[in-house]
């Protein structure tokens, strides 16, 4: 087995599946659309927000060769944007079990972008989610689980089975089941769950909260109001890390299901990740909010040594641009908040 950091990853790209994965983003696109009931479309996915706020990526001093990659290379603060939200393209309440983001958008960032059109903007984006390994194989095994899950909760179980087997439908159930549940946005770690590039390397990248963070007393009513509390109360603060890939057995590319062990290779730091202090409901808060909703958040938002890898990274490629198509957000922004006044 190599050490973490290896240089052997390879994609295996099948022949039919730019064909299928634009099938797969039509279909997100119809899901979008029949969401929106003839209103304005939200996204596909993860369609409510808990929270938008603004903040720093400060990179770690001293990190050793092989994590100094592209904007960790040297020592310094990038502005952010940061959108909290809930997996689903419907706005469901908060106790509904669901896939919870975190979305980044660093502003500022000097290289070529890889959106062809979007080569000379100045953003690179990193979406995280709550768990360090999705339980489906591949994009299709996904589309397929989301296609199910918009019917309703009715006949899910029968129609995982007819579509996928029933070995497939049973481990992705199980997996599913065993989401860890989140109370607070700001205690849990958050995972890209994907590989992306990392200079000579490939890595997953994951935030871990960095306590303590201010709360007040009180069960909030819903993760919005947790966040909104603790972020007027101090800032919060996440380190965020990478995990380097080791070999393929070990630490595959292509098959989003399994996991990469922590043991073979740690998650090491990269850079702090604060929210200052702020207030969601002041009209510069409010202002913001609205801004960051219209934004689009997207892997591929990325520099060539940051290039997302595997199919369902692919996939994601053509499912987010059409879901932003769709709904008109907004151009990249090419410049940060100001955090002054
Ligand atoms: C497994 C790893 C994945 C992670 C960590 C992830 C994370 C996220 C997050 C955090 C958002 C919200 C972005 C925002 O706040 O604007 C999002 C949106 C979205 N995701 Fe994913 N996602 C994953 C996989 C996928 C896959 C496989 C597809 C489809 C093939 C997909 C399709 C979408 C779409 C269409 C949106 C809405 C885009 C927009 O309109 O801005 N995601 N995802």
């Amino acid at each position: 087995m190599n050490l973490p950091g290896a240089i052997d990853w390879k994609e295996t790209v099948a022949p039919d599946e730019a064909e299928r994965f634009e099938r797969y983003a039509s279909e997100l696109r119809e899901l979008q659309r029949k969401n929106a009931r003839g209103g304005t479309p939200s996204r596909a996915l993860h369609a409510k927000a808990h929270v938008g706020a603004f903040g720093e990526l400060t990179v770690a001093p001293g990190l050793p060769e092989p994590l100094r990659v592209s904007l960790f290379a040297e020592q310094r603060t990038w502005p952010i944007y940061a959108r909290f939200s809930n997996g689903s393209g419907r706005n469901q309440p908060d106790r509904t079990a669901d896939i919870r983001g975190l979305a980044l958008k660093l502003v500022g960032v000097p290289g070529r972008k890889l959106i062809p059109g979007l080569e000379d903007k100045l953003t690179q984006d990193f979406l995280f989610i709550q768990v360090p390994t999705v339980p489906f194989r591949t994009p299709d095994e996904f589309v397929s689980f989301v296609r199910i899950a918009a019917k309703g909760p009715g006949l899910l179980v029968p129609r995982l089975i007819g579509s996928l087997g029933l070995g497939r439908a049973l481990s992705l159930l199980k997996g599913l089941a065993t989401m860890p549940k989140v109370t607070s946005m700001a205690t849990t770690p958050f995972y890209t769950a994907l590989p992306l590039r990392f200079g000579a390397t490939a890595a997953k990248l994951a935030v871990f909260p960095v306590g303590p963070t201010a709360v007040s007393p009180g069960t909030p009513a819903s993760l919005r109001d947790d966040l909104d509390t603790r972020l007027r109360n101090g800032p919060l603060t996440w380190s965020l890390r990478a995990q380097l890939f080791v070999d393929e057995r070990t630490t595959p590319i292509e098959d989003a299901s399994v996991p990469w062990s922590e043991e073979i290779s740690p998650f090491q730091e990269l850079a702090r990740l604060v929210l200052p202090q702020q207030d969601l409901t002041s009209a510069r808060g409010t202002q913001l909010e609205g801004k960051i909703e219209r934004m689009s958040f997207d892997p591929w938002h990325a520099v060539e040594e940051l290039r997302p890898l595997g199919a369902m990274m692919r996939a994601r490629a053509i499912a987010y641009r059409e879901s932003v198509l769709e709904r008109q957000a907004a151009p990249e922004p090419d410049e940060a908040v100001k955090l002054a006044g």
